[in-house]
């Protein structure tokens, strides 16, 4: 049985979040939101425990996990030295959807790590997630709370719906903020590199550290320098087939595939921004709506409600373009919608 929790969003009741925390120092899973996407929290010292979890998310057990604090004074314990920038990114970006990989300490389990020599911890600024991980009094390892190669749950109903009956709690504060995880970033290695674009982009994590560099986007399966970065993730069950280019040119060749669909006898679904909805319209079975996409924000908080949605519909073929923005989150979100895509991008 998996118990559902409604918190409030800024002020969490102490006595529900006392009994997640209990929970989750008796070794118990529990979803809860930060402002990037929901997670599964499980206490990260407790090897048996985080077993259990990769096994509930049926994820495979060289992909590590991020450990949770709840300030940059709980590093002590979980790494072997904090370098000065994990100090200056921490100063400036923690609380909040940032994630640093660093070389770890012996008290890390192997399998929060994947046996790697670093581990990834991040602080979130959610008010549900640091209540919790407060009370809990433990670093609390917490992957995104969905299936995996599933898109991430930025509802509580997403986490049900992937994993009722196979965890303990869900705390339910409502839909989270951001809708794309945390940026990744590894400091372990100089000059640092962003694993995984986030909302926090580029150009504000190069005020921090000039040299960053950005991991290539090559096929993650070759290198695997971080190995949830898997090409296909975050996919919907249908096939999606996902545009690059200029609008007009994508809207083009969308329709001439979804004419060639409909002729073959399939059904179309697309995912469209507001400002495509009439245009699509004529030759779409069903359209979902993503939010417009001059805001990147907007898109961001609702891309995985949407990708799970337009599954919902059991149509054929999934078509959708990508956002021309090139802003963090428009990047973000590029990425994301890539992987979903598992390797089918048409460019003009
Ligand atoms: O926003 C987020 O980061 C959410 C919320 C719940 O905090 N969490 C999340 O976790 O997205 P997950 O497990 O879905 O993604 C963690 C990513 C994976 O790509 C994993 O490979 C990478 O972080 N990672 C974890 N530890 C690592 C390490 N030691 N070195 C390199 N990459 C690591
Ligand atoms: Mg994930």
């Amino acid at each position: 049985m998996t118990e559902v929790l409604r918190v409030d969003l800024t002020n969490p009741d102490p006595d529900i979040i006392a009994r997640a925390a209990a929970c989750l120092r008796r070794g118990g899973l529990v979803a809860f939101p930060t402002e990037t996407v929901y997670g599964l929290g499980v206490h990260a010292l407790d090897s048996a425990a985080v077993l259990n979890l990769f096994a509930a998310k049926e994820r495979p057990a060289n992909d590590p996990l991020i450990v949770h604090v709840t300030s940059v004074d709980d590093l002590a314990l979980l790494v072997a030295e904090v370098p000065a920038t994990a100090r200056e990114l921490a100063a400036r970006f923690w609380p909040g959807p940032l994630t640093i990989v660093m070389r770890r300490s012996a008290a890390v389990p192997d399998a929060v790590t994947a046996g790697l020599a670093t581990v990834a911890i991040r602080v979130p600024s959610h008010p549900v997630a640091r209540a919790l991980i407060a009370a809990a009094r433990i670093p609390v390892a917490a992957p995104s709370a969905n299936l995996f190669s599933r898109p991430s749950p930025t509802a509580a109903a997403h986490v049900m719906a992937d994993l009722g009956g196979r965890i303990d709690m869900i705390l339910d504060a409502g839909p989270t903020h951001v809708g794309v995880e945390s940026t990744v970033v590894d400091v372990s290695q100089d000059p640092p590199v962003i694993l995984r674009p986030g909302v926090i982009g580029f150009d504000l994590l190069r005020t921090v550290m000039p040299h960053v560099g950005v991991l290539s986007d090559q096929p993650a399966e070759v290198a695997m320098p971080s190995p949830g970065l898997l090409t296909r993730h975050y996919s919907p069950h249908t096939p999606l087939l996902l545009y690059e280019g200029s609008r007009a040119a994508s809207l083009a060749l969308m329709e001439r595939d979804a004419r060639h669909s409909i002729d073959e006898g399939k059904r179309v679904v697309v995912l469209a921004f507001a400002e495509d909805i009439e245009r699509v319209e004529p030759w779409a079975a069903q359209v979902v709506r993503l939010g417009n996409e001059a805001n990147s924000a907007e898109v961001a908080a609702r891309l995985y409600a949407a990708l799970r949605e337009a599954d919902a519909c059991r149509g054929d073929v999934i078509l959708m373009r990508t956002l021309t923005s090139t802003d963090a989150l428009g990047i973000a979100i590029g990425d994301r919608l890539r992987r979903a895509a598992a390797g089918r991008v048409v460019r003009e």
